[in-house]
Protein backbone atom coordinates (compact mmCIF):
# COMPACT_ATOMS: atom_id res chain seq x y z
CA UNK A 1 0.00 0.00 0.00
CA UNK A 2 2.88 2.21 1.16
CA UNK A 3 4.82 1.66 -2.40
CA UNK A 4 1.13 2.18 -4.21
CA UNK A 5 0.42 5.66 -2.74
CA UNK A 6 4.33 6.34 -3.34
CA UNK A 7 3.55 5.67 -7.03
CA UNK A 8 0.68 7.63 -7.32
CA UNK A 9 2.41 11.04 -5.65
CA UNK A 10 5.42 10.41 -7.82
CA UNK A 11 3.33 10.70 -11.00
CA UNK A 12 3.00 6.72 -11.69
CA UNK A 13 -0.11 5.05 -12.22
CA UNK A 14 -1.38 2.00 -9.90
CA UNK A 15 -4.65 -0.18 -10.68
CA UNK A 16 -6.68 -0.43 -7.79
CA UNK A 17 -9.68 -2.39 -6.31
CA UNK A 18 -13.34 -0.31 -6.35
CA UNK A 19 -16.52 -2.25 -5.52
CA UNK A 20 -17.77 -1.15 -8.87
CA UNK A 21 -14.78 -2.20 -10.92
CA UNK A 22 -10.88 -1.88 -10.92
CA UNK A 23 -9.47 1.76 -11.54
CA UNK A 24 -6.50 2.94 -13.40
CA UNK A 25 -5.07 5.78 -11.03
CA UNK A 26 -2.94 8.36 -10.85
CA UNK A 27 -2.84 11.97 -9.51
CA UNK A 28 -5.81 14.10 -10.28
CA UNK A 29 -3.44 17.28 -9.46
CA UNK A 30 -0.76 16.33 -12.15
CA UNK A 31 -1.03 16.80 -15.58
CA UNK A 32 1.27 14.69 -16.33
CA UNK A 33 0.24 11.49 -15.14
CA UNK A 34 -3.53 12.43 -16.56
CA UNK A 35 -1.66 11.55 -19.88
CA UNK A 36 -0.25 8.67 -18.74
CA UNK A 37 -4.00 7.26 -17.63
CA UNK A 38 -4.97 8.19 -21.13
CA UNK A 39 -2.14 6.49 -23.18
CA UNK A 40 -2.19 3.68 -20.72
CA UNK A 41 -6.03 3.19 -22.12
CA UNK A 42 -5.37 4.47 -25.36
CA UNK A 43 -8.43 6.95 -24.45
CA UNK A 44 -9.48 9.85 -26.65
CA UNK A 45 -8.58 13.19 -24.83
CA UNK A 46 -12.44 14.04 -25.13
CA UNK A 47 -13.64 11.45 -22.69
CA UNK A 48 -13.41 12.83 -19.25
CA UNK A 49 -11.94 10.91 -15.99
CA UNK A 50 -13.61 10.51 -12.39
CA UNK A 51 -11.81 11.79 -9.84
CA UNK A 52 -12.03 10.01 -6.53
CA UNK A 53 -11.86 11.75 -2.87
CA UNK A 54 -11.30 9.14 0.26
CA UNK A 55 -13.66 11.53 2.56
CA UNK A 56 -16.11 14.59 2.01
CA UNK A 57 -13.85 17.06 3.96
CA UNK A 58 -11.86 17.04 0.23
CA UNK A 59 -15.22 17.72 -1.55
CA UNK A 60 -14.51 20.96 -1.46
CA UNK A 61 -10.66 20.89 -2.61
CA UNK A 62 -11.95 19.61 -6.00
CA UNK A 63 -15.49 20.92 -6.56
CA UNK A 64 -16.33 25.00 -6.49
CA UNK A 65 -19.59 24.81 -4.73
CA UNK A 66 -19.89 28.31 -4.87
CA UNK A 67 -20.87 27.65 -8.59
CA UNK A 68 -23.19 25.28 -7.83
CA UNK A 69 -26.77 26.37 -8.36
CA UNK A 70 -28.76 26.79 -5.14
CA UNK A 71 -31.32 24.43 -6.06
CA UNK A 72 -28.81 21.54 -6.02
CA UNK A 73 -27.54 21.79 -2.95
CA UNK A 74 -30.05 20.17 -0.72
CA UNK A 75 -29.88 17.28 -3.57
CA UNK A 76 -25.88 17.27 -2.98
CA UNK A 77 -26.02 17.48 0.60
CA UNK A 78 -28.67 14.44 0.69
CA UNK A 79 -27.08 12.93 -1.82
CA UNK A 80 -23.66 12.74 -0.05
CA UNK A 81 -24.66 11.86 3.51
CA UNK A 82 -26.33 8.87 2.22
CA UNK A 83 -25.19 7.23 -0.38
CA UNK A 84 -21.50 8.06 -0.31
CA UNK A 85 -19.30 6.39 -0.02
CA UNK A 86 -20.87 4.16 -2.66
CA UNK A 87 -21.14 3.77 -6.53
CA UNK A 88 -22.37 7.02 -7.32
CA UNK A 89 -20.65 9.91 -8.89
CA UNK A 90 -21.54 13.34 -9.10
CA UNK A 91 -21.04 15.95 -11.81
CA UNK A 92 -20.47 19.31 -10.01
CA UNK A 93 -18.57 22.59 -10.95
CA UNK A 94 -15.09 21.95 -10.85
CA UNK A 95 -12.25 23.43 -8.69
CA UNK A 96 -9.32 25.26 -10.30
CA UNK A 97 -6.70 23.13 -8.82
CA UNK A 98 -8.27 20.01 -11.29
CA UNK A 99 -6.21 20.50 -14.62
CA UNK A 100 -8.18 20.49 -17.39
CA UNK A 101 -7.34 17.25 -18.95
CA UNK A 102 -9.00 15.55 -16.46
CA UNK A 103 -12.41 17.37 -17.45
CA UNK A 104 -11.51 17.06 -21.17
CA UNK A 105 -12.20 21.25 -21.07
CA UNK A 106 -15.16 21.07 -19.22
CA UNK A 107 -15.84 23.16 -16.20
CA UNK A 108 -17.13 20.56 -14.41
CA UNK A 109 -15.27 17.57 -12.69
CA UNK A 110 -17.27 14.20 -11.83
CA UNK A 111 -16.32 13.19 -8.21
CA UNK A 112 -16.48 9.73 -6.44
CA UNK A 113 -16.34 8.99 -2.58
CA UNK A 114 -15.97 4.80 -3.12
CA UNK A 115 -16.66 2.27 -0.44
CA UNK A 116 -13.85 -0.05 -1.08
CA UNK A 117 -11.48 0.21 1.73
CA UNK A 118 -8.73 -0.19 -0.28
CA UNK A 119 -9.32 2.93 -2.70
CA UNK A 120 -10.05 4.88 0.25
CA UNK A 121 -6.34 4.31 1.66
CA UNK A 122 -4.80 4.19 -1.55
CA UNK A 123 -6.30 8.08 -2.55
CA UNK A 124 -5.99 9.57 1.56
CA UNK A 125 -1.74 8.14 1.63
CA UNK A 126 -1.18 9.66 -1.66
CA UNK A 127 -2.49 13.13 -2.94
CA UNK A 128 -5.97 13.31 -1.99
CA UNK A 129 -7.79 12.84 -5.33
CA UNK A 130 -7.18 9.77 -7.56
CA UNK A 131 -8.29 10.10 -11.28
CA UNK A 132 -9.40 6.65 -12.40
CA UNK A 133 -11.49 5.41 -15.10
CA UNK A 134 -11.83 1.42 -15.48
CA UNK A 135 -8.99 -0.10 -15.91
CA UNK A 136 -9.21 -1.21 -19.46
CA UNK A 137 -8.28 -0.67 -22.90
CA UNK A 138 -10.34 2.12 -24.00
CA UNK A 139 -13.44 0.16 -25.42
CA UNK A 140 -13.18 -3.09 -23.60
CA UNK A 141 -14.51 -4.81 -21.16
CA UNK A 142 -14.63 -3.85 -17.61
CA UNK A 143 -12.19 -5.19 -15.04
CA UNK A 144 -14.03 -6.90 -11.81
CA UNK A 145 -10.46 -8.59 -11.15
CA UNK A 146 -6.52 -7.86 -10.68
CA UNK A 147 -6.26 -10.65 -13.45
CA UNK A 148 -8.20 -8.46 -15.86
CA UNK A 149 -6.09 -5.27 -15.51
CA UNK A 150 -3.33 -7.78 -15.78
CA UNK A 151 -3.79 -9.56 -18.65
CA UNK A 152 -5.43 -6.33 -20.48
CA UNK A 153 -2.75 -3.77 -18.77
CA UNK A 154 0.00 -5.37 -16.97
CA UNK A 155 3.20 -3.52 -18.69
CA UNK A 156 0.95 -0.16 -18.73
CA UNK A 157 0.93 0.15 -14.58
CA UNK A 158 3.57 0.47 -11.49
CA UNK A 159 1.11 -1.66 -9.44
CA UNK A 160 -1.75 -3.53 -8.88
CA UNK A 161 -3.37 -3.72 -5.83
CA UNK A 162 -5.44 -6.78 -5.97
CA UNK A 163 -8.44 -7.10 -3.24
CA UNK A 164 -10.61 -9.67 -5.06
CA UNK A 165 -13.70 -9.46 -7.05
CA UNK A 166 -15.27 -5.95 -7.43
CA UNK A 167 -18.86 -6.81 -5.48
CA UNK A 168 -20.91 -4.39 -7.37
CA UNK A 169 -19.36 -5.25 -10.94
CA UNK A 170 -20.69 -2.80 -12.77
CA UNK A 171 -19.55 1.02 -12.67
CA UNK A 172 -20.60 3.66 -10.94
CA UNK A 173 -24.10 5.88 -11.66
CA UNK A 174 -23.00 9.13 -13.23
CA UNK A 175 -25.77 11.94 -12.23
CA UNK A 176 -24.95 15.40 -13.56
CA UNK A 177 -26.28 18.21 -10.83
CA UNK A 178 -25.15 20.98 -12.81
CA UNK A 179 -28.29 21.50 -15.21
CA UNK A 180 -31.19 22.46 -13.23
CA UNK A 181 -32.98 18.98 -12.92
CA UNK A 182 -30.56 16.19 -12.11
CA UNK A 183 -29.82 14.07 -15.38
CA UNK A 184 -28.50 10.07 -14.98
CA UNK A 185 -25.75 10.56 -17.99
CA UNK A 186 -24.75 6.92 -16.78
CA UNK A 187 -26.81 4.56 -15.53
CA UNK A 188 -24.71 2.07 -12.58
CA UNK A 189 -24.34 0.55 -9.71
CA UNK A 190 -26.88 3.06 -7.46
CA UNK A 191 -30.80 2.10 -9.05
CA UNK A 192 -32.23 5.37 -10.14
CA UNK A 193 -34.89 4.17 -7.63
CA UNK A 194 -32.49 4.94 -4.76
CA UNK A 195 -31.31 8.40 -5.97
CA UNK A 196 -35.29 9.07 -6.31
CA UNK A 197 -36.25 7.77 -3.59
CA UNK A 198 -34.02 11.23 -1.63
CA UNK A 199 -34.18 13.85 -4.46
CA UNK A 200 -37.41 13.09 -6.31
CA UNK A 201 -37.56 12.58 -10.23
CA UNK A 202 -34.34 12.59 -12.39
CA UNK A 203 -34.12 12.58 -15.98
CA UNK A 204 -31.80 10.13 -17.81
CA UNK A 205 -29.43 11.22 -19.98
CA UNK A 206 -30.45 11.50 -23.79
CA UNK A 207 -27.69 8.93 -24.97
CA UNK A 208 -28.76 6.89 -22.61
CA UNK A 209 -30.09 3.11 -23.82
CA UNK A 210 -30.41 5.19 -27.46
CA UNK A 211 -30.09 2.68 -30.39
CA UNK A 212 -28.46 4.99 -32.29
CA UNK A 213 -25.75 6.33 -30.30
CA UNK A 214 -23.79 9.21 -32.11
CA UNK A 215 -20.09 8.24 -32.57
CA UNK A 216 -18.63 10.78 -30.26
CA UNK A 217 -20.12 14.06 -30.43
CA UNK A 218 -22.90 15.72 -29.18
CA UNK A 219 -23.43 13.57 -25.91
CA UNK A 220 -24.02 15.19 -22.53
CA UNK A 221 -21.13 13.32 -21.35
CA UNK A 222 -18.49 12.74 -23.83
CA UNK A 223 -17.41 9.29 -22.71
CA UNK A 224 -20.95 7.53 -23.88
CA UNK A 225 -20.04 6.39 -26.93
CA UNK A 226 -21.53 3.23 -27.68
CA UNK A 227 -18.45 1.29 -28.70
CA UNK A 228 -17.64 0.84 -24.60
CA UNK A 229 -18.24 -2.40 -23.02
CA UNK A 230 -17.55 -4.76 -25.70
CA UNK A 231 -16.07 -8.02 -26.03
CA UNK A 232 -13.81 -9.01 -28.92
CA UNK A 233 -16.83 -11.61 -30.08
CA UNK A 234 -19.45 -9.95 -31.95
CA UNK A 235 -22.69 -9.95 -29.35
CA UNK A 236 -26.60 -9.38 -29.80
CA UNK A 237 -29.10 -8.38 -27.17
CA UNK A 238 -32.09 -9.93 -26.75
CA UNK A 239 -34.97 -9.16 -24.98
CA UNK A 240 -36.22 -12.21 -23.17
CA UNK A 241 -38.85 -13.33 -25.68
CA UNK A 242 -36.80 -12.97 -28.68
CA UNK A 243 -33.91 -15.10 -26.90
CA UNK A 244 -36.16 -18.20 -26.09
CA UNK A 245 -37.16 -18.48 -29.80
CA UNK A 246 -33.18 -18.32 -30.60
CA UNK A 247 -31.52 -21.55 -32.07
CA UNK A 248 -28.49 -22.03 -33.02
CA UNK A 249 -27.60 -24.03 -36.34
CA UNK A 250 -24.48 -26.48 -35.43
CA UNK A 251 -21.73 -24.77 -36.92
CA UNK A 252 -22.48 -21.69 -34.87
CA UNK A 253 -20.15 -21.89 -31.48
CA UNK A 254 -22.52 -19.17 -30.26
CA UNK A 255 -22.49 -18.72 -26.45
CA UNK A 256 -25.71 -17.50 -24.52
CA UNK A 257 -25.71 -15.21 -21.69
CA UNK A 258 -29.28 -15.86 -19.71
CA UNK A 259 -30.44 -13.47 -17.25
CA UNK A 260 -32.11 -15.67 -15.26
CA UNK A 261 -32.19 -19.45 -14.38
CA UNK A 262 -35.71 -19.88 -15.86
CA UNK A 263 -34.99 -18.16 -18.96
CA UNK A 264 -32.40 -20.42 -19.90
CA UNK A 265 -34.84 -23.40 -18.56
CA UNK A 266 -37.64 -22.36 -21.47
CA UNK A 267 -34.78 -21.83 -24.12
CA UNK A 268 -34.00 -25.40 -23.30
CA UNK A 269 -36.93 -27.15 -23.26
CA UNK A 270 -37.54 -25.67 -26.84
CA UNK A 271 -34.34 -26.72 -28.12
CA UNK A 272 -34.71 -30.01 -27.08
CA UNK A 273 -38.05 -30.10 -28.42
CA UNK A 274 -37.21 -29.01 -31.94
CA UNK A 275 -34.14 -31.13 -32.75
CA UNK A 276 -32.87 -32.59 -29.83
CA UNK A 277 -30.14 -30.68 -27.92
CA UNK A 278 -26.43 -31.67 -30.04
CA UNK A 279 -25.19 -28.34 -31.27
CA UNK A 280 -22.49 -27.15 -29.27
CA UNK A 281 -23.52 -23.84 -27.62
CA UNK A 282 -21.71 -22.54 -24.19
CA UNK A 283 -24.33 -21.73 -21.72
CA UNK A 284 -24.05 -19.06 -18.62
CA UNK A 285 -26.67 -17.57 -16.47
CA UNK A 286 -26.26 -13.92 -14.53
CA UNK A 287 -28.07 -15.06 -12.06
CA UNK A 288 -30.49 -18.14 -11.17
CA UNK A 289 -32.89 -16.59 -9.46
CA UNK A 290 -33.05 -13.08 -11.49
CA UNK A 291 -31.82 -11.01 -8.81
CA UNK A 292 -30.17 -7.75 -10.64
CA UNK A 293 -27.78 -6.99 -7.95
CA UNK A 294 -26.13 -11.32 -8.54
CA UNK A 295 -26.69 -10.49 -11.97
CA UNK A 296 -24.50 -7.07 -12.45
CA UNK A 297 -21.85 -8.46 -10.06
CA UNK A 298 -21.47 -11.34 -12.25
CA UNK A 299 -22.18 -9.32 -15.61
CA UNK A 300 -18.29 -8.41 -16.55
CA UNK A 301 -16.38 -11.64 -15.02
CA UNK A 302 -18.95 -13.75 -17.26
CA UNK A 303 -18.14 -11.45 -20.77
CA UNK A 304 -14.84 -11.83 -19.69
CA UNK A 305 -15.16 -15.61 -19.40
CA UNK A 306 -17.29 -16.29 -22.44
CA UNK A 307 -15.04 -13.99 -24.48
CA UNK A 308 -11.67 -16.16 -23.67
CA UNK A 309 -13.66 -19.43 -25.44
CA UNK A 310 -13.47 -17.18 -28.49
CA UNK A 311 -17.48 -17.83 -29.40
CA UNK A 312 -18.50 -17.13 -32.78
CA UNK A 313 -20.99 -14.46 -31.16
CA UNK A 314 -22.77 -14.31 -28.02
CA UNK A 315 -26.03 -13.85 -27.56
CA UNK A 316 -27.29 -12.06 -24.32
CA UNK A 317 -30.32 -11.84 -22.86
CA UNK A 318 -31.44 -8.10 -21.65
CA UNK A 319 -32.68 -7.41 -17.91
CA UNK A 320 -35.82 -6.60 -16.21
CA UNK A 321 -35.47 -2.98 -16.68
CA UNK A 322 -35.27 -2.03 -12.34
CA UNK A 323 -32.34 -2.06 -9.80
CA UNK A 324 -29.52 -2.74 -11.72
CA UNK A 325 -30.83 -3.96 -14.38
CA UNK A 326 -30.81 -0.75 -16.36
CA UNK A 327 -26.95 -0.31 -15.50
CA UNK A 328 -26.99 -4.14 -17.26
CA UNK A 329 -28.56 -3.20 -20.27
CA UNK A 330 -26.88 -0.26 -20.75
CA UNK A 331 -24.05 -2.22 -20.60
CA UNK A 332 -24.77 -5.27 -23.29
CA UNK A 333 -26.51 -2.47 -25.45
CA UNK A 334 -23.47 -0.66 -25.79
CA UNK A 335 -21.56 -3.54 -26.47
CA UNK A 336 -23.88 -4.99 -28.51
CA UNK A 337 -23.62 -1.37 -30.99
CA UNK A 338 -19.99 -2.45 -31.42
CA UNK A 339 -21.24 -5.41 -33.13
O1 LIG B 1 -17.33 2.93 -11.15
C1 LIG B 1 -16.72 3.77 -11.78
O2 LIG B 1 -17.19 4.87 -12.04
C2 LIG B 1 -15.29 3.41 -12.27
C3 LIG B 1 -14.42 3.18 -11.03
C4 LIG B 1 -12.98 2.96 -11.37
O3 LIG B 1 -14.59 4.25 -10.13
N1 LIG B 1 -14.76 4.42 -13.11
C5 LIG B 1 -15.23 4.62 -14.38
O4 LIG B 1 -14.58 5.62 -15.08
O5 LIG B 1 -16.13 3.99 -14.88
P1 LIG B 1 -14.69 5.80 -16.64
O6 LIG B 1 -13.63 6.78 -16.99
O7 LIG B 1 -14.61 4.50 -17.34
O8 LIG B 1 -16.08 6.49 -16.86
C6 LIG B 1 -16.26 7.86 -16.55
C7 LIG B 1 -17.58 8.35 -17.04
C8 LIG B 1 -17.56 8.57 -18.54
O9 LIG B 1 -18.81 8.17 -19.08
C9 LIG B 1 -17.35 10.07 -18.63
O10 LIG B 1 -17.82 10.61 -19.83
C10 LIG B 1 -18.15 10.55 -17.45
O11 LIG B 1 -17.89 9.60 -16.44
N2 LIG B 1 -17.68 11.87 -17.02
C11 LIG B 1 -16.50 12.19 -16.48
N3 LIG B 1 -16.41 13.52 -16.23
C12 LIG B 1 -17.57 14.05 -16.64
C13 LIG B 1 -18.11 15.38 -16.65
N4 LIG B 1 -17.41 16.41 -16.20
N5 LIG B 1 -19.35 15.57 -17.14
C14 LIG B 1 -20.07 14.52 -17.60
N6 LIG B 1 -19.62 13.23 -17.61
C15 LIG B 1 -18.40 13.01 -17.14
MG1 LIG C 1 -14.85 2.64 -18.57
Amino acid sequence: MRQAAEAISQGGLVAFPTETVYGLGGDAFNPDALAKIFEAKGRPRFDPLIVHIADLETLEEVADLSMLDTAARNPLFLLTENLWPGPLTLVLPKQKAIPDLATSGMSTVALRLPAHETARRLISLSTGAVAAPSANPFGYLSPTRAEHVAEMLGEKVDLILDGGASQVGVESTVLDLCNGQPVILRPGGTPKEAIEALIGPVAIGPAVNADDLAENSGLPSPGLIKSHYAPRSPLWAHDGESISALSPSREDRAAFLFFDGASRNEWLSVQSLEKGFTVAVTIAVLSETGDTLEAAARLFQTLHELDRLSPKCIHAQLAPEHGLGMAINDRLRRAASAT
